[in-house]
């Protein structure tokens, strides 16, 4: 299915890999939208002769897709910068993308001078020529800078997710939080027009994708930059709409964003998924003010409770960073409690992490590691008791999931809901992978769920 789709998207004669042409590895760390920048880059790469390889050590251009939001995830990078030291002083060029590239810039040339390529996300469009350099024999390439206007068109996106298709909506962020690197990797919020989107989203079901996913790091701040001025809520139910489509997702919303409209948008219309990711980031509402978050305690847990009064069981998940700067036992009691409050199907929880360019880096009130540490496994073992409470609720039900992978040592099929749960189900079935099936749900764990398809 995967070579099918590709081909349908990237131009037949390009889609022809030459068999002699140079090979490329590409590694992607971080978020979906990076994973959905990687298949862009891919795109571009094939559309010029280069040929996709799994093992690094054999590539002729090996390129990192790199994520800084958290200080490990950005040191991961340089440790696998160094295995191609030796092999780039020959005839592997290496290259480092993303969010890493746009925060060290040149300074990656210094700590690691075989590397050949450095190129952030806001300048991906011009890949072709900086790789034209490359290939040229320049010792030093850089797409660095910010200031961008459209970085959304995608006409040789090789798709790597065979049933689910990212749609990038918005660029960047504005929202300014004290601890969060993404406005200087990722720049200023970038909205693209409704009738970009939809025309992707028609072409995207043409192909054969049935669920689409919007990207954004704040994907409610969505505004329609032009006629017909749609809202976020009417471009998900325009999306909806298109034939072809049967779930549409979107990822990741921000509370001070979130309104009444989306919650109506997806009680009325069957195709948008039942899902909201909602970080909250801390329950205490001191340090969501030290954070910027631009809400309350309160006001977040309205937004909970609105999504909680939909007629559909919308699932609810969030992100929360503990330890952050100043945060005392209290605030950390008080993000506690909103675990019991909100009652989330599913939290990511970070330790605080200083990152360069962010105010929070420079405060006094740094916790220690181990206190930090503390704290997260006491939030991760409180939820964990949350997330079994909620997934047993499922059991004796039925769930429709898009089924999207085959464990062939247990003889079990992987899906997931609407509501975006994990379930993985035995059937008799040979063929499933891509479709929709009905499984009643007979087990539970506090991150997946068990089933056998009701045929
Ligand atoms: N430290 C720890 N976690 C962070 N996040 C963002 N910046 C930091 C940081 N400096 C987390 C937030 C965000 C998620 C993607 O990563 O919870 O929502």
């Amino acid at each position: 299915m995967v070579d099918v789709l590709l081909s349908s998207l990237v131009p037949a004669a390009q889609a022809e890999a030459c068999p002699s042409g140079p090979t490329f590895y590409l590694e992607t760390f971080g978020c979906q939208m990076n994973v959905h920048d990687s298949e862009k880059v891919a795109g571009v790469l094939l559309s010029r002769g280069y040929r996709p390889t799994s093992d690094p050590d054999r590539a002729d251009l090996v390129l990192y897709n790199t994520c800084s939001i958290r200080e490990k995830a950005a040191q991961k990078v340089f440790a696998h910068l160094g295995r191609h030291k030796k092999a780039a002083g020959e005839n592997r060029r290496v290259a480092v993308l993303g969010c890493v590239a746009e925060q060290e810039g040149e300074r990656i040339f210094e700590r690691a001078p075989w590397v050949s390529l450095v190129c952030g996300s806001a300048s991906y469009r011009r890949l072709p020529e900086l790789l034209d350099r490359l290939e040229a024999g320049e010792r030093r390439v850089t797409g660095l800078g910010l200031d961008v206007d459209e970085t959304f068109e995608t006409e040789v996106t090789r798709r790597d997710h065979p049933f689910r298709a990212y749609v990038t909506i918005i660029e960047g962020c504005d929202k300014r939080c004290t601890f969060c690197v993404v406005p200087s990797t990722r720049g200023p919020e970038r909205s693209r027009a409704s009738s970009s989107v939809l025309a992707e989203v028609r072409r995207l079901a043409d192909s054969g994708y049935t669920e689409v996913q919007f990207l954004g790091q704040t994907v409610d701040s969505w505004r329609d930059p032009g006629p017909p001025g749609l809202s976020f809520a009417q471009l998900l139910l325009a999306s909806a709409e298109v034939p072809g489509v049967r779930r549409v997702r979107f990822t990741t919303s921000h509370p001070r964003d979130f309104g009444p409209d989306i919650v109506q948008a997806i009680d009325r219309c069957p195709t948008l998924c039942e899902h909201v990711h909602l970080p909250v980031q801390s329950g205490s509402t001191r340090v969501l003010e030290r954070m910027r978050r631009n809400y309350t305690r309160e006001q977040y847990l309205e937004t909970v409770a609105l999504i909680r009064s939909a007629r559909r069981a919308i699932s609810l998940t969030t992100d929360i960073i503990v330890g952050f700067p100043g945060e005392t036992e209290e605030d950390f009691a008080l993000t506690l409690d909103l675990l019991d409050r909100a009652q989330y199907d599913g939290v990511f929880a970070f330790k605080y992490s200083p990152r360069p360019n962010t105010p929070a880096l420079a405060w006094p009130d740094q916790l220690p590691e181990q206190e930090k540490s503390r704290r997260l496994a006491l939030l991760l073992e409180r939820q964990r008791e949350i997330q079994v409470a909620r997934n047993t609720a499922w059991i004796g039900r039925a769930a429709e999931v898009l089924v999207d992978g085959r464990h062939e040592a247990r003889n079990q099929w992987t899906g997931r809901t609407s509501g975006n749960r994990v379930v993985n189900f035995s059937s008799p079935a040979s063929h499933l992978l891509g479709q929709y099936a009905q499984i009643a749900i007979t087990q539970a764990g506090p991150n997946s769920l068990v089933g056998e398809q009701i045929l």
